[in-house]
C-alpha cells in the first residue's frame, strides 16, 4: 500500500470534564515525538454523553469502545481500524517518517483567503498548513484560536515564549488550557547566555529606566525567531482594536519574511472586537486567565502588566510609562535583520 494514498483518521475522546481523555493526549504525544504527527490527516472528537458526535458515531459504525482509534482508509480497499498506535505505525507509517508538505506558496495562499476571519480563516489555515502552522499563545484570544482549531478536526501546533516574567497566574493557565485541549504547546525559553548577560550589565529591571526593547528582545523577540524556524505559517490573537495607536493596521493574513523562509502570518481575529471574543469565550467555555476577573485586560509580564479601570483602554495596562505608540514588544514589528 502506497503511503501517500493512504487517509489516516483519529478519534479522539473529550471527557465530561471537557478534557481529552489521558490516553488520547498520550498517544497523540506519542505520535509527535516520533515525528509522525503530521501523518494523521483528521482528528475527530468523540464526546462523552453525544451518540450524534461525529467520533461516537464512527465508534458505534466500527465498534469499538476504545479511545483513541484510528482509521485507515486507502482509494479502493475497506477502511482498516487500528485501537492501536504501535500497530498503525507498524503497517503504515515504518519506511516514511515524515510525509511531503502540501505545495504552499504564501502569496497566492494568502490571496486565496479573501475575506476569510474567524473559525474559517483557522480552518482553511490548518487545512494547507496542519501542524506546521503554530499558535502562538499567551493569551485570551489564543485560546479562542486553540478552541477554534480543536473544532475544526484538522492538526495544528502550539507554542508559547517563556519569557521567565509571566504572573504565575499565567503559568498555571498556560497548563491548564493544555491539558483542557489535550495538547502539548512547546514552550521556548530565552537563551540564557543573552538573559544573564543583560541583567549583569542591567538588573532585573532595566526597562522601567531605558524601555522595554532590550530585555523584549532578549525574553521575547529571538525565542519568536526559534520557535518559528521549523514552522510555514503562524497564527496570533492580535486584534485591530487592541490599540489604536499600533494595530489599527493588523491584516488577517500577511507574509512573514523571515531570513529562512517566507511564512503566512494569520491573525484570525484581526477584524474582531474585544466584545465579540469575551463573546466567544462564554459561548464555548474556552478557559480564560483569572487575573481577567482582577481588572487586568491586556496581559504579558508582570513587571510590565497592570490592572486599568473601566473606561481606560486595555492597552493602557501595558508599558504605562512609556509612550502609546511605543507600546509594542516586538512581536509584531517583523523579524530583526538575520532572524
Ligand atoms: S505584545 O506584543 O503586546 O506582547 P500581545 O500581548 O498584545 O502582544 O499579544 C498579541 C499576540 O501575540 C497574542 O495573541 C499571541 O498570539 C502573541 N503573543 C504575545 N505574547 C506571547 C507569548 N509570550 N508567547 C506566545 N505568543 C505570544
Ligand atoms: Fe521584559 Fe517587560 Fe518585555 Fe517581559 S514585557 S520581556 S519583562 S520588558
Amino acid at each position: 500500500m502506497l503511503v501517500e494514498n493512504v487517509r489516516v483518521t483519529m478519534v479522539k475522546k473529550r471527557l465530561l470534564s471537557g478534557e481529552a481523555c489521558p490516553k488520547c493526549s498520550q498517544t497523540e504525544e506519542l505520535l509527535r515525538r516520533r515525528g509522525l504527527w503530521d501523518r494523521i490527516d483528521d482528528v475527530v472528537w468523540a464526546i462523552e454523553g453525544d451518540a450524534t458526535s461525529r467520533g461516537m458515531k464512527l465508534a458505534a459504525q466500527h465498534e469499538i469502545q476504545l479511545a483513541p482509534f484510528f482509521i485507515v482508509e486507502a482509494p479502493g480497499a475497506e477502511p482498516e481500524v487500528f485501537v492501536s498506535a504501535l500497530k498503525l505505525i507498524k503497517a503504515h507509517f515504518g519506511k516514511a517518517t515524515s510525509r511531503p508538505g502540501p505545495v504552499a506558496d504564501v502569496e497566492p495562499f494568502i490571496a486565496s483567503l479573501g475575506d476569510l476571519d474567524g473559525p474559517e480563516l483557522v480552518a482553511a489555515a490548518l487545512k494547507v498548513f496542519g501542524a506546521d502552522c503554530g499558535i502562538a499563545f499567551s493569551g485570551a484570544e489564543d485560546v479562542v484560536l486553540i478552541d477554534m482549531a480543536a473544532k475544526s478536526g484538522e492538526s495544528f501546533s502550539v507554542f508559547s515564549l517563556d519569557t521567565g516574567r509571566l504572573h504565575p497566574e499565567t503559568y498555571a493557565y498556560l497548563d491548564r488550557v493544555a491539558k483542557h485541549y489535550g495538547i502539548s504547546p512547546t514552550i521556548v525559553s530565552p537563551e540564557r547566555t543573552s538573559v544573564e548577560a543583560l541583567t549583569a550589565a542591567k538588573g532585573l529591571f532595566s526597562f522601567y529606566e531605558d524601555g522595554h526593547g532590550e530585555c523584549c528582545g532578549v525574553r521575547k523577540v529571538e525565542p519568536l525567531s526559534r520557535a518559528l524556524k521549523p514552522l510555514r505559517a503562524w497564527m496570533t490573537g492580535q486584534r485591530q482594536d487592541q490599540s489604536p495607536a499600533t494595530r489599527s493596521d493588523v491584516p488577517t493574513a500577511v507574509a512573514d519574511v523571515r531570513a529562512h523562509a517566507t511564512l503566512a502570518k494569520l491573525n484570525p481575529l484581526a477584524r474582531w472586537t474585544s466584545a465579540a471574543v469575551w463573546a466567544y469565550i462564554r459561548d464555548h467555555n474556552v478557559p480564560f486567565n483569572p487575573l481577567h476577573s482582577q481588572g487586568f485586560r491586556s496581559i504579558g509580564c508582570a513587571p510590565c502588566t497592570r490592572a486599568v479601570h473601566p473606561g481606560q483602554h486595555e492597552r493602557e495596562g501595558r508599558w504605562w510609562w512609556e509612550d502609546a505608540t511605543k507600546r509594542e514588544c516586538g512581536l509584531h514589528l517583523g523579524p530583526k535583520p538575520g532572524a
